[in-house]
């Protein structure tokens, strides 16, 4: 698999999806990381799905995304950085990508053709390690800290 970080044994899912920008697939439009975090997040894939055995606990409905992201922020195929056309609904702009600090980092995606584009990931705006007390926030998000860190206001 392209780009699997060694050291992972769950399954992955395959779901399709329906994007902001219409339909899509975990395979074809999500970086790898985002796609390790909707393997449980989705809701397709057992919590328990791992050495190639089936699971049958799946994710609780607080945590559980589901296949529709229009009501998300996007990420993946959706979020390219910068974003290219500059969307209608935001007239600001965007911060430079070399200054977005560590934490707030991008992740490639690589789509058919084998084009990289830097992408808005579920670990740009997670620490799934859950560092420093940010309930899982990759940086604190008082005042919209992370939001403002991308979007110029
Ligand atoms: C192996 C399954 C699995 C994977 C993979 C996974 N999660 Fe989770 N995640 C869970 C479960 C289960 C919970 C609920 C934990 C609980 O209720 O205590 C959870 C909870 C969360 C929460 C909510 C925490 C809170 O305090 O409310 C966030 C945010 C989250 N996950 C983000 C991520 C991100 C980002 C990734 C990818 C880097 C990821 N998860 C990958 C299973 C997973
Ligand atoms: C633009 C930033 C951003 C991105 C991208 C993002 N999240 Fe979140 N997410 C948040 C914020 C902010 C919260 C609310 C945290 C809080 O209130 O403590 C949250 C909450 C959550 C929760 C807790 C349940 C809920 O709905 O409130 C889960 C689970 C979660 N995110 C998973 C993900 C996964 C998986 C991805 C990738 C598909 C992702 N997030 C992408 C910012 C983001
Ligand atoms: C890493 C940079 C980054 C961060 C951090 C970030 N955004 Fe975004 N955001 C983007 C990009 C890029 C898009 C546009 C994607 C596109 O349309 O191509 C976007 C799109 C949006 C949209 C439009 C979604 C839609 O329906 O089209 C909203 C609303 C938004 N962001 C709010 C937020 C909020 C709230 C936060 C903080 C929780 C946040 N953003 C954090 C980069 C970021």
């Amino acid at each position: 698999m392209d780009g699997l970080p060694r050291l992972w044994n769950h399954e992955l899912t395959v779901a399709n999806y329906t994007m902001h920008e219409g339909a899509g697939t975990a395979v074809d439009d999500f970086d790898i990381r985002s796609r390790l975090c909707l393997s449980c997040h989705d809701g397709t894939v057992a919590l328990d799905s791992f050495g190639g055995q089936n699971g049958s606990t799946f994710i609780g409905t607080g945590e559980n995304l589901g296949v529709d992201f229009t009501n998300d922020h996007p990420v993946g195929s959706d979020a390219q950085y910068p974003p290219d056309p500059q969307p209608v609904w935001w007239t600001g702009a965007f911060v430079d990508a070399s200054t977005l600090p560590r934490e707030v980092g991008l992740e490639e995606w690589v789509d058919g053709s084998l084009v990289v584009h830097e992408v808005v990931s579920c670990v740009t705006c997670h620490e799934p390690h859950n560092e420093d007390g940010l309930d899982m926030l990759s940086t604190t998000n008082n005042a919209s800290a992370l939001c403002l860190t991308c979007h110029l206001k």
